[in-house]
């Protein structure tokens, strides 16, 4: 058997390489799959999830911007029974690590949710989705204030012994304040950055150019905050980091390892270059080589602040 140096883990949560499909960027798989084997991945993360089925928000709901893109999609997917029914099965047969995004409107919501998934073994890790910008109740609303956090996540932690991700927003004044209370309320992990709050304006009609006024900003313009982000919360907790904001190559891979993110999450560069994680899984090993670490595992914060 073949020693495999791109081999890592998440807590408790073994991966065959680094790269996770980010929620709300792969679906359940099956575009994807259409295209070449998911099985390339380490993890792959389902859209959010909601109890009920979400039709998301009113259109226009994507925007592009200078080295990125903005979403207002409002959570649409197809509730929680659709998907364990329907797209559980198929995605649990794609071979990487089966993460649910679990997004909910109010406690009730998540504990129905989380209980949901906690019930069925073929979901591996639940990434409790604190960050979508893009609904009025839930998700943000909850992220942005660290009481809540910690409220939520003690609520939620004894429902389930699946390792529990939870997923932050940069919409706040401190990240690793935030990640500490999740931490604190017994979080396994803590995924980062999720979409910064933003705007673009169509200045002929002047209105807004997306129907919902504001969406989430993600892609290469976000990448820099993200990595600082992740550093900040690599500092402060001692659960793992996995790592996500604008990454498009195996450099960023390594960068935001080095901030100390554990693993990574692909997304807005995914919907750019479909092929990506299979271009990245070839260049990392040379990289590894060229950079003097033998595996993936060891890059993992050794960064060299001044
Ligand atoms: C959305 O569906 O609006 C985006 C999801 C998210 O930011 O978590």
């Amino acid at each position: 058997m073949t020693d495999n140096i791109l081999a890592c883990r998440v807590g408790s949560v073994e991966l065959a390489n680094p790269l996770i499909a980010a929620s709300g960027t792969f679906g359940f798989g099956r575009e994807a799959a259409a295209l070449y084997d998911p099985a390339c991945w380490g993890g792959i993360c389902s859209k959010g999830l909601t109890l009920r089925e979400r039709l998301g928000n009113a259109t226009p709901r994507v925007a592009e911007s200078a080295c990125g893109m903005l979403n207002s999609v409002g959570l649409q997917n197809p509730g929680l029974a659709y998907f364990m029914q329907n797209e559980l099965p198929f995605m649990a047969g794609l071979g990487p690590r089966v993460i649910a995004n679990a997004a909910g409107h109010s406690t009730e919501d998540y504990l129905s949710i989380v209980e949901g998934l906690a019930a069925d073994p073929r979901v591996e890790v639940i990434e409790l989705n604190l960050s979508c910008p893009n609904v009025a109740e839930g998700c943000m609303s909850i992220g942005t204030d660290p009481r809540q956090i910690r409220l939520l996540v003690e609520q939620l932690r004894p429902l389930t012994t699946k390792p529990l991700w939870v997923k932050l927003t940069p919409n706040v004044t401190s990240i690793a304040t935030a990640a500490m209370a999740a931490e604190a309320a017994g979080a396994d992990a803590i995924s980062l950055v999720n979409t910064f709050l933003a705007m673009r304006i169509d200045i002929r009609s002047r209105r807004p150019i997306l129907a919902n006024n504001t969406g989430g900003l993600s892609g290469p313009a976000i990448k820099p905050i993200a990595l600082r982000m992740v550093h900040d919360v690599y500092q402060a907790v001692k659960i793992p980091v996995v790592g996500m904001g604008g990454i498009a190559s195996a450099e960023d891979v390594i960068e935001f390892m080095l901030a100390g993110a554990t693993a990574v999450q692909l997304g807005t560069a995914q919907l750019v270059h479909p092929y990506l994680p299979m271009q990245i899984l070839e260049e990392l090993p040379p990289l590894l080589q060229e950079l003097g670490f033998s595996r993936i595992s060891e890059v993992t914060g050794q960064l060299k602040t001044y």
